[in-house]
């Protein structure tokens, strides 16, 4: 059953213990994200919401006028983005969003350069910033930070919203959001996500964008979901457990090249060394034959897509690029438009930009 209590009604201990279906709806407010923290909190409705919000966006942003509309929505605003890992995707395209929406964006992109370094807890610091700030983004190494941060800024008189843009090897929902917006596009004349194929491939083990897209799939209806890596690399098993649990089909497999003919989506991933327990560890393991070729585009669908989070590595040659189902350059665009749609939603100008779209663009 839904628990009604907001945040701050609940003890520390007892939001640690709850599992992620029953603590996803507390990040949400009226059914709407207010604070995006983990993928177990978004509905089908939600991620309608969102796709179409980014697409009024989109398609607003064109025109000058339409950007100083957007300009003007939240120039009353100022966002943190604090990131202590490397980015490049997610940090820019955040701060392109806010910028998009007149927020005025903040970095710290390195907590050595924060009261940290002198003994400062991560917990003060973050409170810090929402004594300044609006918003806060965050990429932390640490599971499960952003939502001890959300719970904990809801005890104080500064409960700002606050964005998991990566927590350790655990959730990227952000990042999720922009791939169903991309998939939403992609099958748009293709009866959408429902009954399709999405193929993982690669780091699935710790891989955080697998596991938020994996929990936002579920949403769909009929969808199969394959895991396809070295048996070392394979899907966590709390990633199957919810699939299990929601009666989704899918299957584990180290078969890439059988894999390949069926999917209508493949999601492919680089090796997350940096989560190495001894650095250069993960440099033992040959995964070549989990990186797509011109022989597996042979087999690959003529309405297939073929999807990264990026970075990459050597899985997808560069050359592959050219190939109309080779759709990745694409989500990192979408995911500027996702972000504005999210932030939007999170300060309740989303009906705004709706009515704009309707007026203008209808
Ligand atoms: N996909 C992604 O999170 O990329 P960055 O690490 O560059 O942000």
């Amino acid at each position: 059953m839904k628990d009604a209590r907001p945040l701050r009604d609940i003890t520390w201990n007892e939001l640690q213990e709850m599992d992620a279906g029953r603590k996803g709806p507390l990040f949400n407010r009226h059914d709407r994200p207010y604070h995006c923290l983990i993928a177990q909190q978004f509905s089908r409705e939600m991620l309608d919401r969102l796709g179409d919000l980014a697409t009024a966006v989109r398609r607003i942003a064109k025109s000058k006028a339409g950007s100083r509309f957007l300009a003007g929505l939240l120039d009353h605003k100022r966002a943190m983005i604090y990131f202590s890992q490397p980015s490049s995707r997610t940090f820019l395209s955040f701060y392109a969003a806010c910028q998009i929406l007149g927020i005025k964006p903040s970095e710290v992109r390195d907590a050595a350069t924060s009261s940290e370094m002198k003994g400062e807890s991560p917990e003060d610091t973050v409170r810090t910033f929402s004594s300044y700030f609006d918003l806060l983004i965050m990429r932390t190494p640490k599971q499960g930070f952003a939502e001890k941060m959300a719970w904990l800024l809801s005890n104080t008189d500064r409960p700002v919203p606050i964005i998991n843009a990566g927590s350790g090897k655990d959730q990227h929902p952000t990042q999720a959001l922009l791939d169903i917006y991309t998939l939403q596009r992609s099958f748009e004349r293709a009866g959408g996500i429902d009954g399709k194929t999405v193929v993982f491939v690669g780091d699935l083990a710790r891989g955080r964008t697998v596991r938020s897209l994996s929990c936002l799939l579920t949403n769909y209806r009929d969808v199969r979901q394959c895991f396809v890596t070295d048996p070392r690399l394979q899907v966590p098993d709390d990633v199957l457990e919810q699939l299990k649990a929601k009666g989704v089909e899918y299957e584990v497999s180290d078969d890439f090249a059988a894999a390949v003919p069926r999917a209508d989506a493949i999601y492919m991933t680089r090796i997350q060394d940096e989560w190495d327990k001894t650095p250069g560890e993960s440099g033992h393991l040959d995964i070549s034959r989990y990186s797509l070729t011109a022989k597996h585009l042979a087999q690959l669908k003529m309405t297939a897509v073929l999807m990264h989070p990026l970075p990459r590595r050597g899985e997808i040659e560069v050359a592959i690029d050219r190939d109309p189902r080779a759709i990745y350059w694409r989500q990192v665009r979408n995911g500027m438009w996702i972000r504005v749609a999210l932030i939007a939603t999170v300060f309740n100008v989303d009906a705004q930009i709706l009515e704009y779209y309707k007026l203008n663009h209808a």
